[in-house]
């Protein structure tokens, strides 16, 4: 018995990724919520004959893709000002009603709003760290699918896996090439391997730029979403050891002296993250990109965390 919250449901990833998980059989209820039209997206999943029914309080986990996307020329950080408002709302909502909760926030800048959700619910007294987690899941679905490109099969996209760490913008986004499941070609040169980095890490902006101002990544990022959504709903429904679910946990991973919040590689239980794996045996080059992207989610950390300790 599974319930799951879509925050934001009516959205270009709200409608799409509620479909998602009313598909998934083990969720039993699913709330819908949005400022809009939350009545018609929840008639129109209702007529799907699958167990998930109506529900908005009392969640098992609590997805959240509320708030604006970019358009083009924006960074992610232009949407703090908007978004951070947004998740503070919507997480003092989720500690005084469903305290206990995993919460998946998708909503960006997700290095500042991961940070906003903990400092609120550090406020209300119900800050569970391997609870909490930024989706950054479409950097692994991009990464594999580029990978899968190089290596001229995408009928390989599904069984590339590339850990992707750090965080969620620009040069934060830390692919790990060097441990994708299917090597990259040796013939492949400096040009090509820095390429396909920069790739994976402005992968986003391609698609703002292709939808011209109609938005950023809403279908990718439910596919994204319900992927790692559906590893997290197994684990509530008991399942141990579910390995290799990379989010972007609030539990310190081995640079957690340095950053609170680190998107990791780890293995997730029915209490939430049971491990967070260490980065491994890294490149020379992916060592540079670790450190590049350390000053800049450090910022962003802060910008969340300040801006929650200015409203209280
Ligand atoms: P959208 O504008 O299509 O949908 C957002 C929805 O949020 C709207 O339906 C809106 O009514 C709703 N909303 C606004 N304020 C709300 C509130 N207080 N409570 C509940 N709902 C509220 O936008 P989108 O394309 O779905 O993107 C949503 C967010 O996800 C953006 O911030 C975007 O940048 C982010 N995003 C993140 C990733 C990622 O990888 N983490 C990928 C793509 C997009
Ligand atoms: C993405 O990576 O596609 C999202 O974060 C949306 C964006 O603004 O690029």
């Amino acid at each position: 018995m599974v319930k799951a919250v879509v925050l934001g449901a009516a959205g270009g990833i709200g409608q799409p990724l509620s479909l998602l998980l009313k598909a998934n059989p083990l969720v039993t209820e699913l709330g819908l919520y949005d400022i809009v039209n939350t009545p018609g997206v929840a008639a129109d999943l209702s007529h799907i004959s699958t167990p998930a029914k109506k529900a908005l309080t009392n969640a098992d986990i609590v997805v959240i893709p509320a708030g604006v996307p970019r358009k083009p020329g924006m960074t992610r950080d232009d949407l703090f000002k908007i978004n951070a408002g947004i998740v503070k709302g919507l997480a003092t909502g989720i500690a005084t009603t469903a305290p206990k909760a995993f919460v998946l926030v998708i909503s960006n800048p997700v290095n500042s709003t991961v940070p906003i959700v903990a400092e609120v619910f550090k406020k209300f007294g119900v800050f569970d760290p391997k609870r909490l987690f930024g989706v950054t899941t479409l950097d692994v679905v991009r990464a594999s699918t580029f990978v899968a490109e190089i290596l001229g099969d995408l009928s390989l996209s599904k069984s590339v896996a590339v850990p992707v760490v750090g965080g969620h913008s620009g040069v934060t986004i830390v692919p790990l090439l060097s441990q994708s499941s299917h090597p990259l070609p040796s013939s492949l040169s400096q040009d090509k391997y820095e390429a396909l980095v920069k790739r994976v890490q402005f992968g986003g902006d391609e698609v703002v730029k292709a939808k011209d101002g109609a938005g950023s990544a809403t279908l990718s990022m439910a596919y994204a979403g319900a992927e790692f959504a559906a590893k997290i709903i197994r684990a509530v429904n008991g399942e141990k050891g579910i390995a290799d679910a990379t989010g972007s946990s609030a539990l310190a991973s081995e640079l957690g002296e340095k950053l609170p919040y680190f998107s990791s590689n780890v293995e997730l239980g029915r209490e939430g993250v049971v491990k967070v794996h260490p980065l491994g045996k890294i490149t020379e080059a992916e060592q540079t990109l670790v450190k590049a992207a350390i000053p800049e989610l450090t910022k962003n950390i802060e910008t969340g965390v300040n801006f929650v300790a200015e409203a209280y």
